[in-house]
């Protein structure tokens, strides 16, 4: 990623997508908390929902309603690939920089929002479409963001669909999580060469690269478990890169949710703050060098778990 602002004009933004086939891994939690320590950090950071769910944007105090469902990027996604005039992505994006207010030398914070119906609809258009209308979303839409934003994360849904498709084609890096549940790794796995088959796909057009894996929802060192264990080391084995930082089970992280205000943003000196400061340091880190120097977490000691046990028994 340029330096903040640095040469904001021809930069288009990086885009780092955030996925996984698996359900509630904590893509919607990963996807607002690095996109709010980015844009703390200082870079003007744009979140993108491609989830009729349309969580992201509901984290961040932003929900289309009545009115609203304009502005979904549902509409502008059908409109676009249908050759029918369409706004631009920067008229319906909103300006939820009011998020950070307490940060004095935050960059900005936009939403391009999703809304259920619409985005549901968007998905059949595409379904029905040739895979040449993959690179929709990067092509027409991410490439007015030129200039505006220096980063735009996306959150995507939980399944193989046409919606997951358009978010890997659109993005230059994509992050994957696991949780300490041995059905998440699977959901990991079936990603990574789905990212390394796009380039051939779009015959060079997209040409997005795995960046690792988080390990969400662990438990602390103290209270690891076998499964804990097991888990990371399959992740380090299986080539998924994880990365050195954790980010551990806390309700601050879950509760923020209904204060509109990700746990990065309200605990930044606690440890949902330090954790997500150091995974965003490691990712910068790997996006600015080659992927033989990436710092890779190591495997963990089986020992660590049996000493952890014998602790809780005592
Ligand atoms: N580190 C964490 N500590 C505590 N709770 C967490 C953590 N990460 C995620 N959660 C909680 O787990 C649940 C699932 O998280 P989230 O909605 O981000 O997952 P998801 O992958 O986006 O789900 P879906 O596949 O439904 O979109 C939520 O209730 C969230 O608050
Ligand atoms: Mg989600």
């Amino acid at each position: 990623m340029p330096d903040q602002r640095a040469e904001d004009e021809e930069n288009p933004p990086t885009v780092i997508a955030v996925a996984s086939q698996k359900g509630g891994v904590g893509k919607t939690v990963t996807t607002v908390n690095l996109a709010c320590r980015l844009a703390m950090a200082g870079y003007d950071v744009a979140v993108l929902d491609l989830e009729p769910q349309a969580q992201a944007g509901s984290a961040l105090g932003v929900e289309l309603t009545g009115d609203l469902i304009r502005r979904s990027l549902g509409l502008v996604l059908q409109h676009t690939v249908q050759n029918v005039p369409s706004a631009a992505v920067t008229e319906i994006m909103f300006d939820a920089s009011e998020v950070l207010s307490q940060y004095e030398d935050a960059g900005k914070l936009f939403v391009i929002a999703s809304e259920e119906s619409t985005m549901t609809a968007a998905q059949n258009v595409f379904i029905t479409q040739p895979f040449t209308a993959t690179p929709t979303l990067r092509r027409m839409i991410l490439s007015q963001l030129t200039g505006v934003v220096d980063c735009v994360i996306i959150d995507t849904p939980p399944a193989v669909s046409s919606l997951n498709a358009l978010a890997i084609a659109a993005s230059d890096y994509v992050l994957t999580l696991c949780n300490p549940e041995y059905q998440t790794v699977k959901g990991a796995f079936l990603l990574k060469p789905t990212v390394e088959a796009m380039a051939e796909l779009t015959r060079g057009e997209c040409t997005p690269s795995y960046l690792g894996s988080i390990f969400n929802i662990s438990n602390p060192e103290s209270k690891r478990t076998n499964q804990d264990v097991a888990i990371h080391n399959s992740m380090v084995r299986g080539g998924l890169l994880p990365f050195v930082t954790d980010i551990r089970k806390d309700t601050r992280i879950s509760e923020s949710y209904l204060h509109k205000r990700p746990a990065v943003v309200r605990y930044l000196k606690h440890a949902p703050g330090k954790q997500y400061t150091a995974l965003v340091e490691e990712i910068l880190e790997r996006i600015g060098s080659p992927a033989p120097e990436w710092k890779v977490a190591a495997e963990w000691a089986e020992s660590d778990v049996e000493a952890a046990e014998e602790s809780v028994d005592a």
